[in-house]
């Protein structure tokens, strides 16, 4: 499908506009995207500032460069050529992407191997049911196909460039829908699809937005419920087919020229998984190629596709050919269980999937599929990039995720009243009851643990609730800082109103007359201790049931060091005053006891800065806070997988 562009006076734009020489009508392409101009020494290309980027050979364009007939130039799903003539070309990749993998080896850890040497070739618009037995390897193969992982050996191209050296090219063509859900239950299937298609796709509308998210959710027959909150798989508010069909439509939102799924039928009534197949059948009749694994289909969902990769244990390719081959293959009956049955047989061993391995070698279909494929392969040898593209400050992502995130909290109800009026009510009681003059520092105590109890609190869910969704966002072009900031402005929000009516409490409504502004400033300080505590608590656990222990533990230690329970003083007698330094509870008191004057206790924990004993408290608190935050993100850099 190659088309040859007419340059219009030496020049020719490109862009989804429909005044470009060449329109491009793709979600990724920008208005006016790019432009070539014919100058002495050749083209001249040139980025438009565009909000996705042009590529020379997977490399993002800064400035104009110009370009050779062996150069690849992409612009969302096009790729442009220069012929020898002098023409222009352009290709559709979204109608012609084809995956080389090459040698392909994957080792989780020195010596524990889960894919040996594989190879071979999709060619575009193929259909591949990817197969093997239980723990075979194929969730593995997928990942190192999509750029999730990074192969130990070998490469996988795509249109004959390296898909790891060169992924900021290719990272939005790639669709993925993983094997376990990733949606965010509180958001309605319209917001889950708009928010991923603002995510991944900028420079669009919000009419154009809202017309693309319409349209996928009609191809996908699941318009009719955009509204519905998609809720867990218990609510039985979608139908699994449903469910899968959200997840399928976040990634089709991009239009993506290649889409892997991961048993996008496993638990689906039959009726339900064979209309997601035809969803997918349809998209590959339109040159889409499409790779997905799948377990025990039925006759006819197996027959809808158009090879199928068989993968023994060990993730050792033990066919790769067309769908009657395989039972062929196997020596099974015309149908998948029958086929099952052979792939699965007892008492195999290591040396037997070897002995598969080399079987299949010396088919006709490996050198065909296998062999013939790889040495028709056009393969650039490109260099890997120089430099990654200067990732530019992520403030549009912020706001994505600040406004995703507060649809997401603001729609439970609960937690919204109780975190509104939680604070302010509970501090109301208690200095209603706590009115002799000693029990005035119980009450400033009290008001610092809640606020660091109401900023660990929400932030302790935040994180692991959406590891695997974080984890697709991420392998799209989710910033790390977008995303943590988003998730900390929001329950700064919420802190500055706790801490704030907490402080009114506190100077209003006491006979302590403490200056509110202060007050209020020491408890937000102590709340933002609580708010990264907590995120980083969750980065760390992979349960809800972790993550509270954490928060309980970490909870209990800062009260026992808040000095509060055990008292200043005497922890400097055993010259153990140390203990007390990480709870930003105790320099929160610290400062509240130094605020709100006459309170018998001893308040200057290192320092010996009495008169500004409440600044530096405040000052220490901020860095206190620093340090989780830094941890959680460091965490979540160490954790990209690629
Ligand atoms: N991080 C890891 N460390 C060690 N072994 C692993 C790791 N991840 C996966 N494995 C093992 O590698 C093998 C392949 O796993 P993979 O998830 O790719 O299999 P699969 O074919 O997708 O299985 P299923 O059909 O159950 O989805 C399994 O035996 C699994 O136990
Ligand atoms: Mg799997």
């Amino acid at each position: 499908m190659t088309q040859l562009i007419r340059a219009t006076k030496g020049r020719i734009s490109v862009g989804r506009a429909p005044d470009n020489d060449h329109v491009v009508d793709h979600p990724m392409v920008s208005g006016h995207h790019a432009r070539l101009t014919l100058d002495k020494r050749g083209w001249l290309l040139e980025d438009l500032d565009s909000a996705n980027g042009t590529f020379v050979n997977g490399e993002r364009v800064t400035e104009p460069t110009l370009v050779r007939p062996e150069d690849r130039i992409q612009i969302g799903p096009t790729r442009l050529r220069l012929a020898a003539d002098g023409q222009v070309e352009s290709d559709d990749l979204r109608l012609a992407t084809r995956v080389d993998v090459q040698g392909v080896v994957y080792d989780v850890r020195p010596g524990i191997r889960l894919i040996r040497d594989v190879s071979f070739t999709i060619q575009p618009g193929e259909f591949v049911a990817l197969m093997g037995p239980a723990g075979a390897g194929k969730t593995t193969l997928m990942e190192n196909m999509n750029g999730n992982m990074r192969p130990t050996e070998g490469r996988v191209l795509v249109n004959g460039i390296d898909l790891h050296a060169h992924f900021d090219a290719m990272r939005g063509h790639i669709g993925y829908v993983p094997q376990d859900d990733i949606v965010h239950r509180k958001l309605t299937v319209y917001e889950a699809c708009y928010y991923t298609a603002k995510l991944r796709m900028k420079g669009l509308s919000e009419r154009d937005l809202h017309d693309r998210v319409v349209k996928v959710l009609t191809d996908l027959d699941i318009v009719h419920r955009a509204n519905v909150v998609i809720g867990g798989p218990e609510a039985r508010v979608l139908s699994g087919g449903q469910r899968k069909r959200v997840n399928l439509a976040m990634e089709l939102v991009t239009d993506p020229a290649i889409l892997f799924l991961d048993e996008p039928t496993s638990g689906l009534s039959s009726s339900d998984a064979k209309s997601v197949m035809d969803v997918l059948k349809g998209l590959s009749k339109r040159g889409r190629t499409i790779i997905l694994t799948i377990h025990q289909p039925s006759k006819e969902i197996y027959e809808m596709m158009d090879n199928a990769l068989i993968l023994g244990v060990g993730g050792r390719l033990i066919y790769y050919g067309p769908i009657e081959g395989s039972y062929a293959r196997f020596g099974s009956a015309d149908s998948p269980d029958s086929l099952f049955e052979k792939l699965t047989p007892k008492g195999m061993i290591e040396a037997d999937w070897d002995r598969m391995q080399e079987e299949y070698r010396a088919t006709r279909w490996y050198r065909e599929f296998v062999y013939e494929r790889a040495t028709e392969r056009e393969t650039l040898t490109l260099d890997r990039p120089k430099a990654r593209a200067a990732r530019r400050i992520g403030l549009r992502q912020f706001f994505i995720l600040f406004e995703r995130q507060a649809k997401l909290y603001t729609r439970d109800v609960g937690w919204l009243i109780g975190a509104v009026i939680g604070a302010p009510l509970l501090m109301f009681f208690l200095s209603m009851l706590l009115t002799e003059d000693d029990q005035r520092h119980v009450l400033l105590f009290i008001s610092t643990l809640l606020a660091f109890f109401f900023g660990i609190f929400p932030a302790i869910e935040m994180m692991h609730s959406e590891a695997t969704i974080y984890a697709r966002e991420r392998m799209v072009n989710l910033k790390i800082p977008s995303y943590l900031f988003s998730k900390v402005f929001f329950l700064l929000a919420f802190g500055i109103w706790q801490a704030g009516t907490m402080a009114a409490v506190v100077c209003w409504f006491t006979d302590l007359d403490g200056p509110f502004a202060l007050v209020f400033l020491v408890l937000l300080s102590v709340q933002i201790g609580g708010v990264t505590a907590g995120l980083l608590f969750s980065t760390l656990s992979k349960s809800s049931k972790l993550a509270l222990l954490l928060m309980l533990g970490w909870l209990v230690l800062m009260l026992a060091f808040s000095g509060f329970v055990i008292r200043l003083p005497d922890l400097r007698d055993q010259g153990t005053q140390w203990l007390l330094a990480p709870s930003s509870m105790r320099w929160g008191l610290g400062a509240l006891n130094d605020l709100v004057a006459n309170v018998p206790e001893d308040k200057v924990l290192f320092f010996g800065f009495e008169d500004e004993l409440w600044k530096v408290n405040t000052a220490v608190n901020g860095l206190l806070a620093l340090i989780p935050a830094l941890l959680t993100a460091l965490l979540l850099k160490l954790r990209d997988r690629v």
